[in-house]
């Protein structure tokens, strides 16, 4: 399965990365523009921060045909085009640009879908990965069953397009995608946190040390 971080933070891309196996990273519009930096400056940062082997998957801004396949092609020549993937919105543009970005060889993720519906028709256009946006779908119906059932919709017509399931506000909705299997996700450094920092896990660690201490007289385990 791929784990993605969805951010523009660079620095909480350098801290996650170096503790966590991280996929790669997603941004969309508003994500590079709470970034409070330029759009060139953020690309270049995230080819700087992260590996080759990590993915960059970036977004289109324009909204007509014309316009999604030229950023479509400008972003997906980033870092050389090495596992760079193109995010386009499945609007009735979006969803015709996905083939012919498609047949230039170009990685697609279909994002802003909000219902398995809008998801079957990135998938049935060619889209590589289908980004539903979990919280947002909750607004509406049980997002996460939705998108659980989204993943046996693909593999009953053999679909190749994968979930990235988006759009999390707390660690009881990517763990409830997990437990399903969904391929992939993508979550902001804030929940990615709270999905490792456990409390009980320092207090734990503080017992054992301090027990360790009282006995040996040291915090290591060889003198
Ligand atoms: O990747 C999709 C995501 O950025 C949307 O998330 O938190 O704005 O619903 P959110």
């Amino acid at each position: 399965m791929e784990f993605f971080i969805d951010t523009a933070d660079i620095e909480a891309i350098r801290e996650l990365c170096s503790f966590l196996p991280i996929d790669g990273v997603t941004t969309n519009p508003t994500i590079i523009t709470k970034s409070g930096k330029a759009p060139e400056q953020v690309f270049a940062e995230l080819e700087e921060v992260l590996d080759e082997d990590q993915k960059i998957i970036a977004q289109v801004v324009a909204t007509d045909y014309e316009g999604i396949l030229a950023e479509s092609r400008k972003i997906a020549s980033l870092r050389g085009g090495k596992n760079v993937v193109v995010k386009i919105p499945v609007s009735r543009e979006g969803l015709r640009a996905i083939p012919a970005v498609k047949s230039e060889g170009i990685c697609v993720l279909a994002t802003g879908i909000y219902s398995p519906d809008q998801a079957f028709w990135a998938a049935k256009a060619g889209a590589d990965y289908l980004a539903p946006y979990v919280n947002r779908m909750c607004n509406y119906g049980d997002g996460v069953s939705q998108v659980i059932e989204l993943v046996d919709t693909l593999a009953t017509y053999g679909f190749d397009a994968k979930v990235c399931a988006a759009s999390f506000k707390n660690v009881d909705q990517v763990h409830q995608l997990l437990a399903a299997g969904t391929p992939a996700v993508t979550v902001a450094p804030d929940v990615i946190r709270a999905m490792v920092d456990h409390p009980g896990t320092a207090i734990a660690v503080d017992e054992f040390t301090s027990n360790w201490r009282k006995t040996y007289g040291r915090s290591t385990l060889e003198a």
